[in-house]
């Protein structure tokens, strides 16, 4: 993109961008923290009112609903008001249902407050990487997109710490109520940032993209910067029928599906329900299978890590076949412990180490890279919507996986559980091979040349 070229002459990167961003990512904690938080929560939840497995689906399951809402509705939302304002709002949000889920005396008030921590989260999903990406220069705007999938992981993490911290005390007030902290940090520092400039030209707000760019960039060729946004944003926006052209759909399929499959293949029912697949596998105490939990979550937040540095090195599609082989193999292995009736210590053993080699191996693969994906493929006229529609897409079949998790351990068993997201993983692994193309090195007006050409998407790479 010309834009691109100009703004990457500028070799120093100010300071500033990098703590808008980091301010912005808090959205990326929030999400990660307010997802994973549940899982500990749950069990104290469910001591408490003893709930139906339908009702704790619910709980678990409220903050997907939520999310989906929130992730359909975020793309008008961030274009109307603004990126600056909408996260403001998410803040808010984030922080009102923390307190409210912390301080419900019914199931149902609970569920209330965790569908607006979702809606908070679907808006956030997608604005928040959204407002990154148009405040930073192109030299890092690659690893800003997979940055957001490691402070998720980090969020997760930490939600698994203070679930660990408070099991002794049986806290699961305090699990939700500590969301707060980051929702008024975010909340905090948004007031103090500048909103996106490339929004502000959008409204033909010159002055004050003109003041933003200055601080965000502290470049001297705002004038010039403004006049490429400007050209930039003459390529319309797509409506929503220009998404579903006939030479788009490869695109939208390969979109929709990885996240179809990154959900599909199981990652939330470890990552929501770890504490309880490790008291399936007989494991007694909640403190313990919470420690375990913690592993799984470290283990989540190292393998983004290598995942970033491995993505641009031996590309997308490899990293896809290790870990869906991976993922395949430790499902298989969790069934199989499973089929074998009362677990000896060993079998524990093995159960355990198959949740760490399952979240391993997703860590390095469709984690980062199912939305890596989907901010690389589509052509930019349409990018914003198709984006948004296969984020509400990730969020769907997260519900629809969550939602479902317990029944269907209840109705397959364990072991068919299990086998059943096996099986899912090794569709997920012929998918990406019909239909996944390799972006690595691809710009991305290179990608979109290639799809109108009419050639297969899965031909870019050779
Ligand atoms: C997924 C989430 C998941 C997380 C785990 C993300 O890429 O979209 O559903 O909980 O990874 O790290």
């Amino acid at each position: 993109m010309a834009e691109e070229k100009t703004v990457s002459q500028q070799s120093s990167l100010n300071i500033f961008i990098y703590i808008t961003a980091f301010v912005a990512a808090l959205a990326g904690l929030l999400f990660g923290y307010d997802t994973g938080v549940i899982s500990g929560a749950i069990l104290f939840i469910q001591d408490q009112f003893k709930l139906t497995a339908g009702m704790e689906e619910g709980v678990v399951s409220a903050v997907l609903l939520g999310a989906l809402i929130g992730a359909a509705a975020s793309g008008a939302l961030a274009d109307r008001f603004g990126r600056k304002r909408t996260i403001i709002v998410t803040a808010l949000l984030f922080a009102i249902g923390a307190v409210g889920a912390a301080l419900a005396q019914t199931v149902v008030s609970i569920i209330g407050f965790r569908i607006l921590i979702g809606i908070a989260i679907g808006v956030a999903s997608y604005t928040a990487p959204l407002y990154i990406s148009e405040i930073s220069p192109p030299q890092a705007r690659g690893a800003l997109v997979s940055l957001n999938q490691l402070m998720i992981t980090c969020g997760i993490v930490v939600s698994y710490l203070v679930d660990y911290v408070l099991a002794a005390s049986e806290s699961w007030r305090w699990m939700f109520a500590l969301g707060a902290v980051p929702a008024i940090i975010l909340l905090l520092g948004m007031l103090a940032l500048y909103e996106s400039p490339r929004w502000l030209v959008s409204q033909d707000r010159i002055e004050d993209a003109r003041d933003a760019l200055t601080h965000i960039t502290g470049s001297e060729n705002v004038d010039k910067q403004i006049q490429k946004i400007q050209k930039s944003l003459m390529v319309k926006q797509g409506s929503w029928r220009e998404v579903f052209e006939p030479w788009v759909r490869p695109a939208l399929f390969a979109g929709v599906g990885i996240m179809f499959f990154q959900q599909i293949t199981g990652i939330n029912t470890i990552i929501y329900y770890a504490p309880t697949i490790f008291e399936f596998a007989g494991i007694a105490s909640h403190k313990i299978s919470i420690l375990a939990t913690l592993g799984v979550g470290v283990v989540n937040v190292v393998m983004t890590l290598v995942a970033i540095w491995l993505i641009d090195r031996i590309g997308r599609k490899p990293l896809l076949y290790i870990g869906l082989t991976g993922m395949a193999l430790s499902l298989g292995f969790l069934g199989f412990a499973f089929s074998l009736q009362n677990l000896s210590s060993s079998l524990q053993l093995i159960a355990v180490l198959s949740v760490m080699a399952y979240i391993a191996s997703f860590a390095i693969s469709l984690g980062p890279i199912a939305w890596l994906i989907i901010a690389e493929i589509y052509p930019l006229k349409i990018r914003g919507r198709a984006m948004s529609l296969a984020t509400a897409a990730n969020w769907g079949f997260n519900l629809l996986v969550a939602a479902t998790f317990l029944t269907i351990v209840q109705k397959l068993g364990k072991p068919g559980a299990f086998w059943l997201y096996a099986v899912l993983t090794v569709l997920a692994a012929i998918f990406c091979w019909l239909f996944i193309p390799e972006t690595k090195g691809h710009t991305l007006e290179s990608i979109e040349e290639h799809l109108k050409s009419g050639k297969p998407l899965k031909k870019l790479g050779v």
